[in-house]
């Protein structure tokens, strides 16, 4: 490899520990097939704009195609010497073309180009990111339908609430992840801005065309200001933050899932090919793949807090400090990918305990809200009738009983207006389908719900 890209003014050659602890290589070479996109694009628009000849464009692009391939093929040597993958690809592109690669650089800096490299990434890993959670919104949606009347209790404060459609359940992580899906989408409006012909910080005194470099690599629009273009790190954070409320959701749905998993529950039983044995207990089928994405979730966050920090007190423009805004954001996109992933194959596989779920609806005096509504269609104002059946709950749980399991004279105790219709009132099923308020549990609209979520689904 030949010398350094920037030596002419150094006289002394640089350390070796400086050489390794600058190097940027290790990580960044994953940018080679963006670098190599935006370099073709540049030096096209140079020639287009007469600053190279036509055929030296030619050159340059079929020796950076012919790099790219050996990148890919694993038939291209890094080194930490050449600091990062810009370097590495100018550098062999003077080995392959000779002379005419020094012109590739020209109106151009390291500052706009790993602008551009790390945007055209990005965009390219936050469209993958959003078939990812269209996947798993079918999925969601599909598991919803094949659950549909599947009742199970409702919780606030981990207490057993109120019955509800364990197919109403997950729909609310349908909602989640549809709002994740439109942040990201939104985000790319922010990603997609061309920043080359920033140079370094200033701009470039050459007849350079950002319009043309944009068309070609079809980016909406270009960067209004070099100086912001080479500073702006936004992008990032704005996915991290992204990143960050879907690793929240994931991380949720996870933590109910692995409860659900326990003997204590019983809910769900996830397949043996999404869960993992015990080397010392039998008997024991572990929940890892939701306690990883669990723990994943603190690594997003980390990254986040990781770029706020690195960004928050650096003078414009350009840095050498936001060369660390890639392990970070590496990091995440292949975290939230990997957990996707593992959801859309992990979720349709596992088994609904639906005897279990409707059994523990049953007990808890989950229709204790309900018995007040039923006084209350009797007359009586809600907060009087929530007293009596708050002396009924008591009276209940002295004799170890539902409200549902005392004898009507009993019930008759506490009000004269209660009559056999209660128990009809008090089954589960229909506690569930009179809440019928919009987004409510009721059957009806739950039903409403997924067919809303499967034209949408197949609308996008
Ligand atoms: N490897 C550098 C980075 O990731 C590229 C830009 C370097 N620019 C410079 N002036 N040293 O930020």
């Amino acid at each position: 490899m030949s010398e350094k890209l920037w030596a002419g003014r150094f006289r002394e050659k640089t350390d070796r520990g400086v050489e390794a602890f600058t190097s940027s290589i290790q990580y960044d070479r994953r940018l080679y097939a963006w670098d190599i996109e935006g370099s073709i694009a540049h030096c096209r628009m140079l020639a287009g704009t007469g600053v190279i000849k036509e055929e030296e464009a030619d050159r340059m692009a079929a020796g950076l195609t012919r790099i790219k391939g050996e990148i890919r093929d694993g038939n291209f040597e890094f080194t930490d010497r050449l600091e990062d993958i810009h370097m590495h690809i100018e550098s062999r592109l003077q080995e392959l073309i000779g002379d005419t690669a020094a012109r590739l650089h020209t109106g151009r800096s390291r500052n706009d180009q790993v602008a551009l490299d790390i945007r055209m990434y990005l965009r390219d890993a936050v469209h993958h990111i959003i078939t990812r959670l269209q996947s798993l919104r079918s999925v969601l949606v599909e598991l919803s339908r094949a659950h549909l009347d599947v009742v199970m209790p409702g919780y606030t404060h981990t207490q057993r609430a109120q019955p509800v459609l364990f197919s109403h359940h997950l729909m609310a992580y349908y909602e989640m992840f549809t709002r994740d899906q439109d942040r990201f989408n939104d985000s790319l409006k922010r990603i997609n801005v061309m920043p080359l012909g920033a140079a370094a910080l200033a701009g470039t005194t050459y007849p350079i065309d950002p319009e043309d470099v944009a068309a070609r690599l079809d980016f909406p629009r270009i960067a209004g200001n070099s100086i912001d273009a080479v500073s702006d790190r936004d992008f990032i954070i704005e996915f991290l933050a992204d990143a960050s409320l879907c690793m929240v959701h994931m991380s949720r749905f996870s933590e109910e899932l692995i409860l659900w998993s326990t003997s204590e529950f019983n809910f769900i039983e996830l397949s043996d090919a999404f869960t993992t044995g015990s080397s010392i207990m039998p008997q024991k089928k572990n929940p890892d793949i939701p306690e990883l994405v669990r723990g994943k979730a603190g690594r997003v966050f980390g990254d986040l807090m990781a770029l706020l920090t690195l960004m928050k007190g650096l003078p414009l423009s350009y840095n050498r400090d936001m060369q660390e805004d890639k392990t970070a954001l590496f990091n995440s996109v292949d975290i939230v990918s990997a957990c996707l992933d593992i959801y859309i194959g992990m979720l349709p596989a596992m088994r609904v305990n639906q005897d279990r779920m409707r059994a523990a609806t049953t007990t808890g005096y989950l229709n204790a809200t309900d018995l007040a509504d039923y006084l209350v269609s009797k007359g009586i104002p809600f907060r009087k009738a929530h007293a009596i059946t708050g002396r009924a709950v008591a009276a209940a749980l002295k004799q170890n009983k539902e409200l549902h399991e005392l004898s009507l004279a009993a019930l008759q105790a506490f009000s004269p207006l209660i009559e056999s219709d209660v128990y009809r009132f008090l089954e589960v099923d229909s506690m569930v389908n009179r809440r019928l308020s919009p987004g409510g549990t009721a059957l009806e609209n739950v039903k409403n719900a997924i067919r809303t979520a499967e034209k949408r689904l197949r609308k996008t």
